[in-house]
Formats: structure tokens, C-alpha cells, sequence
């Protein structure tokens, strides 16, 4: 008998702290550092003390720049995320330059960060800097703009828009407004930087509609680098040099809102005998168009952060994250700006 109540008092005892042990691991941190750390902390026979699943995640982030009201609020809602999440975020300003960008990655790899994210300010050129994080052990994840690498394994996952799609929203607007012309409809085109993702994927998109109405021409199309100067600056040469602009379509809302104010000094009324369309949807484009002066906004939505923390979370626990997580997004017309006006956050 007594030795059958010994028996249980120990067999209750062992199932307590069995239990202490399991609820223990439930509780380790989402934000384990390593993947491996993560399947340590689920053996119940080991003490949950100081692993290395406790340690907080440092995350290396290269920022493009700070070339337009868009990069702005996409910083900030990297920067407030990581706050947030409670991670230390390694954040680098390259200046609209690529060799800024290779340079930040690198010193992220020496400093032996968890996770390295970064928005590539142009395509091509990325395989040896992303093969070394690889070698190095170091996981990367695009946000907002691609890479052309062939090999997808060395990234993984790209966070942002379809660019494409939005030059093509923007080609429907103009095919669906311009349907009953019977006049050659003259374009002007702002891109954004060259070789970039959005310049290239709008051009692209944009073009795909627009050739359903041969009306519809491109006659001059130049690079605008995705600032309000330089949209400001090429608006002017196509007003010197074209005198029958019908619409200008930029690549983004800071290079309108220049373009608008070379076409103000002309004495033209935007929105009016220049229709605008443009892609983004910051504050001050929608000011603009709920003023009529921009007719058509692609939106290009730059709040990521949440998503990346997200999925460095994931990367860091060892999931294997889908190769492409595509942001939802809207489009709005001057109507649709002045109603949404008020709610707009950035
Ligand atoms: O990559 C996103 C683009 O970059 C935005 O449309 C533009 O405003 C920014 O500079």
C-alpha cells in the first residue's frame, strides 16, 4: 500500500514537471533567432533557461533613399514595425545608389545580423552580394521592389506590389476615358528610375492596355527619377518641345506634383487640358486630385513593415515563406480623392 502511494506521489510529480517543461516551450518567443534554437527549446527534458530562442532579432534593412513622399512613409512604417516587434533594426540610407545598397548588405553580413531585407533601387547586379549572405548563412527578404536574379533561392520572398499591374490600371483608366476619340490622343511619360522595378513594370503595363486604341501615343517618354525637381524640371522640356501634350502619365505622385507646377507656369490648367494620371497615393497627390489637377491615382501602398516583420518572424522560426507575397491596393479618381482625403494617412 505505502509503497503504491510512494509510486503515484512520484509518477504525479514527474507528470507536474513534465508539464511545467512543455508549457514552458509553448511560451518561448515567437522571435527565436535560429530555426534551430527553436526545435532546442521544444525538448521537454531541457531547462528553458537563457537560449538562444530569448535573444532579440536584429534585423539589417537597406533603405532605397528618400527620393519621394512614398519612401517616406515606407521607412517610417519599417522603422514603427520593428519598434514594435521589438527588434533591432540596422537601418541604411543609400541614397538612390546601388553601390550604397552592396556596401550596407555587406556590413550587415559582417555584423552577422539575422535576417537582411532590403528594396533594390534598380533590377540587375544583385547575385554576388545575395550569394554572399547565402554563404554567410544570412536569410534576405525583398520588400517593395524585384530582383532579375535567375536564382530565387537567393532570397526568400519578395514583399510588395505588382507594378506591372498598376501601369496596367493606369492604361485602363486612359483606354476606357479616351474610348470615343477620334484624334491621336499625345502621351507624355515620366518614369521612375531607371532600370527599377516600377519604372520598368509600369512602362510595361501601361503600354500592354494602351496599344488596344491606336489612338493613344507615347511621343516622348524620359526618366524623372521619381522626384518632384526632376519631374518638375522634364515636364518643362516636353512643354518646350511637344505643343499638343493631351496627357501626361507619370510613375509616381512626386513627379506629377512637379510636372503640374511646370505646367501651371505655362499657363495650362492641369487635369484639364493636360489630363494627369499617376501611381502612388501620398497626401499630396491626393490633395492635388481631390483639386482636379490630378485626374486618375494608381494607388502603390508603401505600409510593408508589419508584413516584414511578419515574415522575418516566420524566416527566423524556419518556415518556408511563399516566393511572392503581393500587397492589395486600390485606384481612385478626383471624386474618389476628395472623399478619401481626410482618411489618408500618409
Ligand atoms: O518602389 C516604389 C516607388 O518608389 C514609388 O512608386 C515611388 O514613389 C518610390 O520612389
Amino acid at each position: 500500500m505505502k509503497t503504491g502511494k510512494t509510486m503515484g506521489l512520484l509518477l504525479a510529480s514527474a507528470m507536474l514537471l513534465f508539464s511545467v517543461a512543455c508549457s514552458n516551450t509553448e511560451k518561448a518567443p515567437a522571435n527565436a533567432s535560429k530555426p534551430e534554437a527553436t526545435k532546442e527549446s521544444t525538448s521537454a527534458t531541457k531547462a528553458p533557461a537563457a537560449t538562444p530562442a530569448d535573444k532579440k532579432i536584429t534585423l539589417g534593412f537597406s533603405q532605397v533613399g528618400a527620393e519621394s513622399g512614398w519612401r517616406t512613409a515606407n521607412t517610417k512604417s519599417v522603422q514603427d514595425s520593428a519598434k514594435e516587434a521589438g527588434f533591432d533594426l540596422k537601418f541604411s540610407d543609400a541614397q538612390q545608389k546601388q553601390e550604397n545598397q552592396i556596401k550596407a548588405i555587406r556590413t550587415f553580413i559582417q555584423q552577422k545580423v539575422d535576417v537582411i531585407s532590403f528594396s533594390p533601387v534598380v533590377e540587375s547586379g544583385w547575385d554576388t552580394v545575395l550569394k554572399e549572405a547565402k554563404d554567410a548563412g544570412i536569410p534576405v527578404i525583398l520588400t517593395d521592389r524585384a530582383v532579375d536574379s535567375k536564382d530565387t533561392s537567393l532570397y526568400q520572398t519578395f514583399i510588395g506590389s505588382d507594378f506591372v499591374e498598376e501601369g496596367r490600371r493606369a492604361g485602363k483608366w486612359l483606354v476606357d476615358t479616351k474610348k470615343d476619340a477620334k484624334e491621336p490622343v499625345n502621351i507624355v511619360e515620366l518614369q521612375g528610375t531607371t532600370g527599377s522595378a516600377p519604372a520598368n513594370d509600369r512602362k510595361a503595363g501601361f503600354e500592354e492596355v494602351i496599344k488596344s486604341n491606336a489612338n493613344l501615343k507615347v511621343i516622348a517618354s524620359q526618366t524623372g527619377d521619381f522626384t518632384r525637381a526632376k519631374g518638375k524640371e522634364v515636364m518643362q522640356a516636353f512643354l518646350k518641345a511637344h505643343k499638343d501634350i493631351d496627357v501626361l502619365y507619370a510613375h509616381n505622385d512626386d513627379m506629377a506634383l512637379g510636372a503640374i507646377q511646370a505646367i501651371e507656369a505655362a499657363g495650362l490648367k492641369p487635369g484639364k487640358d493636360i489630363i494627369i494620371i499617376s501611381i502612388d497615393g501620398v497626401k499630396d497627390g491626393f490633395v492635388a486630385a481631390s483639386e482636379g489637377k490630378i485626374n486618375f491615382i494608381v494607388e502603390c501602398n508603401p505600409l510593408l513593415g508589419p508584413q516584414l516583420m511578419q515574415a522575418v518572424r516566420d524566416v527566423v522560426a524556419g518556415k518556408q515563406l511563399p516566393k511572392r507575397i503581393v500587397t492589395k491596393e486600390g485606384v481612385f479618381t478626383s471624386e474618389d480623392a476628395k472623399r478619401e482625403l481626410p482618411n489618408r494617412q500618409y
